[in-house]
């Protein structure tokens, strides 16, 4: 029957903070994360909580509908599905449930999907959390009042179809409630660049697919290549809707694409604009500043100048990573591929790109 065992397992390993990373893979001598683990401390926090039979019991702490499956819409679907690279749709949720073991070793245990593409920790913490508990979907009678969801249904008013008038005591719908729906996005004024939006956008939602050695060579990262195929990309981006392949671009990213676009595909911005442009004004990356501390503590395990490292880079030397930055890039940020074995979150990864990007600067 249901693996109790195996639950307890994932749990005890979770617990631990020991992922197998890398066990039974021959190019890794030993798991990254054992290093950050709190050494010895046998089980700390193994907590095998109270879900015996994970049926009915405690209210559902993680439910399939609410919690895991936006994320396996957002994270999946592009190569999950009938007819895509791979066939088990976890947008259903008796595939999800069938394959939880299966969907817990590859996001949590192993970290090697989403295939090629990043998904941040706190998601795949969650999708962890969901088949540890069971991977439960919310049993009806667990929520009493069904769902915050936005019912525009004010009762006395027969015609109220097409506007939900703002009733002034609006109890039900006073708080907007957090909907996925991003605010009404700022018009853009300023073409979007490639440097300063599209190539993010390509970045995440292109470079899985596209690329050398990937199913179709165009790298849309590279900004020639894009610029020589933009009538190409309006056809299939903007007017067809068929890239990225699978899943459509969110609307906030379509619309900058589009724009970009149809602003003529610039690769930065002409000169800077004089008006205080509507960009989020970020601090500087520099290596002095956040990089060389983070290579410090995610690389210099494995790269250093040591007769027993894995790689001689040592990449916390400034000259060493400068002078191999496009390498790093590649690896780290388009790739993901390194630090080998436990990637990046996302945030330090972005701040892996805007320090190359910005030109690598020591400080
Ligand atoms: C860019 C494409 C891509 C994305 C995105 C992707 N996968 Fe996959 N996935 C694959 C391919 C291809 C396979 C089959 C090859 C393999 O097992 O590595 C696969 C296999 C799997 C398997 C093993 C299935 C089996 O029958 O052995 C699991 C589990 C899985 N994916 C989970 C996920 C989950 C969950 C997500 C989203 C959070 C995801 N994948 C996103 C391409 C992808
Ligand atoms: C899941 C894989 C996948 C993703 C993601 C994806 N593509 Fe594609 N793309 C393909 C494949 C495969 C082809 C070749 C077959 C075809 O044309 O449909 C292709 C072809 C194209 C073409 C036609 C190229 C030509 O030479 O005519 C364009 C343009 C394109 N993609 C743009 C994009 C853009 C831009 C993105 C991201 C915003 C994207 N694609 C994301 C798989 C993908
Ligand atoms: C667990 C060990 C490990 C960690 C951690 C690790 N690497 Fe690596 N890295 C390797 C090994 C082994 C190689 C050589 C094999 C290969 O290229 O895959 C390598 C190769 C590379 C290369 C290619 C070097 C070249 O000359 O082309 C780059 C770039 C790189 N790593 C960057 C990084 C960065 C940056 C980090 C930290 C953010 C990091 N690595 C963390 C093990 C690791």
């Amino acid at each position: 029957m249901f693996n109790r065992t195996k639950k307890i397992l994932a749990t005890a390993l979770l617990g631990s903070g020991l992922f197998l990373t890398g066990c039974g893979s021959a190019q890794m001598p030993f798991a990254p994360g054992a290093l950050n683990a709190k050494a010895g401390s046998g089980g700390a926090s193994t907590q095998v909580g109270g879900q015996n039979g994970g049926s009915t019991g405690a209210a559902v702490k993680v439910s399939y509908t609410r919690d895991a499956l936006p994320i396996f819409q957002k994270n999946c679907t592009m190569c999950h599905g009938a007819g895509k690279m791979n066939p088990k749709d976890w947008t259903k949720y008796d595939v999800a449930f069938a394959n939880k073991d299966l969907i817990f070793l590859r996001i949590v245990t192993r970290k090697d999907m989403p295939l090629g593409m990043p998904m941040s920790d706190s998601d795949r913490e969650l999708i962890g959390e969901w088949v540890k508990l069971g991977a439960l979907d919310t049993p009806a009678e667990t929520t009493p009042a069904p769902a915050p969801k936005p019912a525009p249904a004010p009762e006395p008013t027969a015609t109220a179809t097409s506007e939900p008038v703002p009733s002034p005591t609006a109890t039900a719908t006073a708080t907007p409630a957090p909907t996925m729906e991003p605010a009404p996005s700022p018009t853009l004024i300023v073409t979007p660049t490639f440097r300063g939006q599209v190539r993010d956008i390509f970045v995440n939602r292109c470079s899985m697919c596209h690329g050398e050695g990937k199913m179709n060579p165009n790298d849309w990262t590279e900004y020639t290549q894009a610029f020589a195929k933009k009538d190409r990309i309006i056809q299939r981006v903007v007017v067809e809707k068929s890239m990225p392949l699978g899943m459509p671009l969110p609307d906030a990213e379509f619309a900058i694409v589009k724009a970009w676009l149809e602003g003529g595909a610039p690769e930065a911005a002409a000169a800077p604009a004089p008006a205080p442009a509507p960009e989020i004004t970020l601090k500087p990356v520099t290596f002095r500043g956040q990089i060389q501390e983070l290579f410090t503590s995610r690389c210099s395990m494995c790269h250093n100048t040591q007769s027993w490292a894995m790689n001689p880079n040592d990449w916390t030397d400034y000259a060493t990573a400068f002078a191999k930055k496009d390498r790093i890039y590649q690896r780290v940020v388009v790739e993901g591929t390194m630090p080998m074995g436990s990637p990046l979150e996302d945030s330090d990864r972005e701040l892996v790109r805007r320090w190359i990007d910005g030109g690598a600067a020591l400080e």
